[in-house]
């Protein structure tokens, strides 16, 4: 039997959106909580403020079924909850060390639920925090007098942008941390409804380990794409084929073929900042972690890729004006945090080229964050590319991938293009008398003798 529970999100962004739309439609009553009370009049008119397929349709199927509610008023958001999820954003400044992650909004959210909560909640943190963060909460708890009531799990989301749907709906594992049997068992009524209709392994264990399992899997993910970055960078060298090479090694199953599609490094709201916590994390527990140490570093070698093989291909970046394909982080998202594709249009930039940018969704996002005398927002990939030198292809949205070479040498001043990729085929580039360049792929045709 399954019971359903009343849930509070707190912090309405990309992680506590889909929570609060996949825990209603698995039968709980779900209260989306937020501070900025300009973000739950637009939700509360259906407005999704960012692009994630599938959400807004799943939140209007819980909002018409009376499941989901908005609110900005933390009483009324409180009253009665069993659980308060914590969703909040943990900006990092950016340096290596733990003093650069601000958890002030992890904390507040807390403070919320020790404040407003009006019997026993479980306190969730979804929001991606270092080991310990847990035990700080609870210490808080304590500080105000309300231990035994509020008790602290760990539930990390595992969500990929774009996907993050589909991967809350129908994820390879849940994860739940907690120190005390009657708090795993008010998370298990979470799941219960969910495990019922989609099994999957819940993982239960005790909250730290729920907290480092969340920072070593984005660790990993983040190892494989350094890993075969510099594998493709060894098959530009030698001529082999990173994409086969891949294939080659992730038919063993202790290996996988999962993220290792070479590129042009990570970017996000999360592989960065989660790859140089965790580096931080072991220093601040004076242990070494150079693997982890040199993910980073390898991540900005990749980075640096396409400026060089653009300055390859032009001779001169002064001068050239070079479109750009893509400028969110990955396809099927308006994300542009820590973007590689902008990384390049800046870099490009400062070399004293001009750049015409397009996204289908996230030249909004982008205009924000990069800007400079020499750059062109343009809507259309027809747009951007007609006159331009050469081509880039930094985001591997579907109407790019599609391009023909004869559509692009048609548009192009020069049948330049540039793949950071691996998505177009480099021998229908050449045949068309294109002077290519494809991350793992050795210039000037596989075997560089073209
Ligand atoms: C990542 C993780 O995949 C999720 O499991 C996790 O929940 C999430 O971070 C988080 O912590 O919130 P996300 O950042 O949305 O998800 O996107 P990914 O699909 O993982 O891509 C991250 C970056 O790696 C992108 O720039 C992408 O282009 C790059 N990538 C990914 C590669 O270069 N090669 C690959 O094979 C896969």
């Amino acid at each position: 039997m399954t019971t359903s529970l009343k849930i509070v999100v707190i912090g309405t962004g990309h992680v506590g959106l889909v929570s609060v739309a996949t825990l209603a439609s698995f039968g709980h009553t779900v209260v989306g909580f937020d501070v900025n009370a300009d973000t739950i009049t637009r939700l509360r008119a259906g407005e999704v403020h960012f692009h994630e397929p599938g959400l807004a349709d799943l939140l209007a199927e819980g909002v018409a079924a009376g499941r989901v509610t908005f609110t900005a008023d933390p009483a009324e958001a409180l009253q009665g909850a069993d659980v308060a999820f914590i969703c909040v954003g943990t900006p990092t400044s950016g340096e290596d060390d733990l003093e650069s992650l601000d958890l002030s909004m992890v904390q507040a959210a807390a403070r919320v639920v020790i404040d407003y909560a009006d019997g026993a909640t479980v306190i969730v943190e979804k929001s991606t925090v270092p080991p310990g963060t847990g035990d700080r909460i609870e210490a808080m708890i304590a500080l105000h007098g309300r231990t035994g009531e509020l008790t602290v799990a760990s539930n990390p989301e595992f969500l990929r942008e774009g996907q993050a749907v589909e991967d809350t709906l129908r994820p390879d594992r849940i994860v739940v941390g907690a120190n005390d049997e009657a708090t795993h068992a008010v998370m298990e009524a979470v799941y219960a409804p969910q495990l019922a209709q989609h099994g999957c392994p819940y993982v239960a264990t005790d909250r730290v380990t729920a907290e480092i399992i969340k920072q070593a899997s984005n660790a990993f993910l983040a190892m494989k794409i350094s890993f075969i970055n510099e594998i493709a960078a060894l098959c530009e060298s030698t001529g082999a084929d990173v994409n086969a090479v891949a294939d080659g090694m992730g038919h063993d199953r202790r290996i996988g073929r999962a993220f290792l599609n070479a590129g042009i490094g990570y970017g996000g709201s999360c592989f960065p900042k989660d790859v140089t916590g965790l580096y931080a994390v072991f220093r601040d527990h004076d242990l070494v972690g150079q693997v982890i140490g040199s993910v980073q570093w390898s991540n900005e070698q990749a980075m640096e890729w396409p400026v060089k093989a653009l300055k390859r291909a032009l001779w001169n970046l002064k001068g050239s004006t070079i479109a750009v394909l893509g400028a969110a982080f990955k396809p099927h998202t308006d994300d542009v945090r820590e973007s590689v594709a902008l990384h390049v249009v800046d870099a490009l930039l400062a070399a004293g080229a001009k750049v015409r940018l397009t996204d289908p969704v996230a030249l909004p996002k982008a205009a924000a964050v990069v800007d400079g005398e020499g750059l062109t927002m343009c809507t259309s990939a027809e747009e951007a590319v007609t006159g331009a030198d050469a081509v880039f292809l930094a985001t591997e949205w579907p109407e790019y991938v599609r391009l023909s070479p004869a559509e692009l040498a048609s548009w192009l001043a020069t049948p330049i293009a540039v793949d950071g990729r691996i998505v177009w085929d480099g021998d229908a580039f050449e045949a068309a008398g294109f002077t290519f360049h494809q991350v793992g792929r050795k210039p000037g045709g596989r075997n560089g003798n073209q």
